[in-house]
């Protein structure tokens, strides 16, 4: 089957859903400017993901984190806008087609697409949470005292701030955890959309689907472990694909 036929099977899969789950990863943002973390031109082929990604080295040291933050990750997002892929996911759901979209993206840009119904497995960079008080505050309030301190301090108690996201080593919070796996037992469609389906407990979401009988879509530039169980197996970008299967409820 060629890509077009593989487009024209994706919209009977979704025209014929009745409960349908996107789970989605870095993939979905990339054409929003937001880098992947694997692959060609990734995050972690210039940033080591042992430090900057991980908690026991945030915890020694914070500010290896705050400077990838102020350098990276902040500049990036602040200007990044949803991308045709995040606006066909958030019609899909304005048309009761979608139950759920589980992402394992931290960019808040299904949200900025108009999504309301979103399970942030890793959290959202969008937010800054404070170790100590737990508060929380916008990120861009934040960045504004990177000049001044690095790692900076809550303006609250002064405590140890770190982006709201699971950092490896860190627990995934378990009631976004709980809704994805519900999701994916009652769904009858599962759509991967842009993630390598290597990071654990995330990619067994998937796993889950498919065992309970939903069918399988994955759409993704490269090819994926699970690729063998998928019903159907799309290697384009997202924004085509999406944007290419007409939205009829
Ligand atoms: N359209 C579709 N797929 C794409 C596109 C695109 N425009 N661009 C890249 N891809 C695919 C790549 O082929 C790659 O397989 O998206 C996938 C992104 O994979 P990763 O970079 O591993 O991102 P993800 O799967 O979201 O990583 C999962 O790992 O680093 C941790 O917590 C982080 O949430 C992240 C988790």
């Amino acid at each position: 089957m060629n890509n077009k036929e593989k487009i024209i099977q994706l919209h009977e899969i979704i025209s014929n859903s009745k409960q349908l789950v996107a789970f989605t990863g870095a993939g979905l943002s990339a054409e929003s400017g937001i880098p992947t973390y694997r692959g060609a031109g990734g995050l972690w082929s210039k940033y080591d993901p042992s430090k900057y990604a991980d908690i026991n080295y945030f915890m020694q040291d914070p500010s290896y984190y705050w400077n990838f933050f102020k350098e990276v990750r902040y500049p990036i997002l602040k200007d990044a806008q949803p991308n045709a892929a995040h606006f066909a996911l958030a019609e899909l759901e304005k048309r009761g087609k979608l139950i759920l979209s589980i992402t394992q993206n931290i960019d808040g840009l299904l949200q900025i697409a108009g999504q309301k119904i979103v399970c942030e497995l890793h959290g959202n960079t969008r937010k800054i949470k404070c170790l100590n008080c737990n508060k929380k505050f916008p990120m861009g309030e934040i960045y504004q005292l990177l000049d001044e301190k690095l790692p900076p301090d809550c303006p609250s108690c002064k405590g140890l701030l770190k982006p709201d996201v699971v950092l490896f080593g860190e627990q995934l919070p378990q009631d976004e955890l709980n809704r994805a796996q519900q999701a994916a037992q009652a769904c009858d469609t599962f759509i991967v959309i842009g993630s390598s389906l290597v990071v654990y407990p995330a990619a067994q979401i998937p796993v889950i689907a498919k065992s309970k009988g939903a069918i399988l879509v994955i759409v993704n530039i490269d090819p994926t472990p699970l690729d063998g169980e998928a019903d159907l197996v799309i290697n384009m970008k997202a924004s085509e694909v999406l944007s290419s299967v007409k939205m009829e409820s």
